[in-house]
């Protein structure tokens, strides 16, 4: 396990970075927390780190959004309106588990039941001034 305090999102961006630099393709990354806690922060930093120099936004409304890194490709999905494991079908979930690609999902709280065993899970939560974060990171033998 390992936990990391953040003051700002540059630091939260950094977090991502480090994490991307350890992790092969076929990895899963499952981001739970508050809202607005920094997630999406989080793999702007990882995403960036794997060379992608474009912008990284929220997958909100388009739920998964593709993004050809140096590495692998690496899908970041945002879970938040996916209500329930059966919409996930809608989507073709199955098919994103290629082991070339590596998967970041945002609001994995909402899709538990389909997240492989092996994941690496990555919490996000307001810590005690307005822009500290606690991240905790567990899994994936890091
Ligand atoms: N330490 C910090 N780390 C990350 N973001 C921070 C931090 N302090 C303040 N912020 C602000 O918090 C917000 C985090 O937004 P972001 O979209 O990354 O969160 P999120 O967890 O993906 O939200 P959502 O739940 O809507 O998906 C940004 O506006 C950012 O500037
Ligand atoms: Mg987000």
């Amino acid at each position: 396990m390992i936990q990391i305090q953040t003051h700002n999102v540059t630091e939260t961006e950094h977090a991502g970075g480090s994490l991307a630099k350890k992790l092969s393709p076929g990895a899963l990354v499952a981001f739970t927390g508050d809202l607005g806690a920094g997630k999406t922060a989080f793999c702007r930093g990882f995403l960036h780190a794997l060379g992608y120099t474009g912008r990284v936004t929220s997958p909100t409304f388009a739920i998964v959004n593709e993004y050809d890194t140096e590495l692998c490709r690496v899908c970041h999905f945002d879970m938040y309106r996916i209500l329930d494991e059966d919409a996930l079908y809608d989507i073709g979930w199955d098919d994103y588990f290629d082991g070339d690609t590596i998967l970041l999902v945002e609001w994995s709280e909402n899709v538990t039941g389909a997240l492989p065993e092996d994941r690496i899970t990555v919490d996000i939560r307001r810590g005690k001034a307005e822009d500290d974060r606690v991240i905790t990171i567990e899994g994936g033998n890091l």
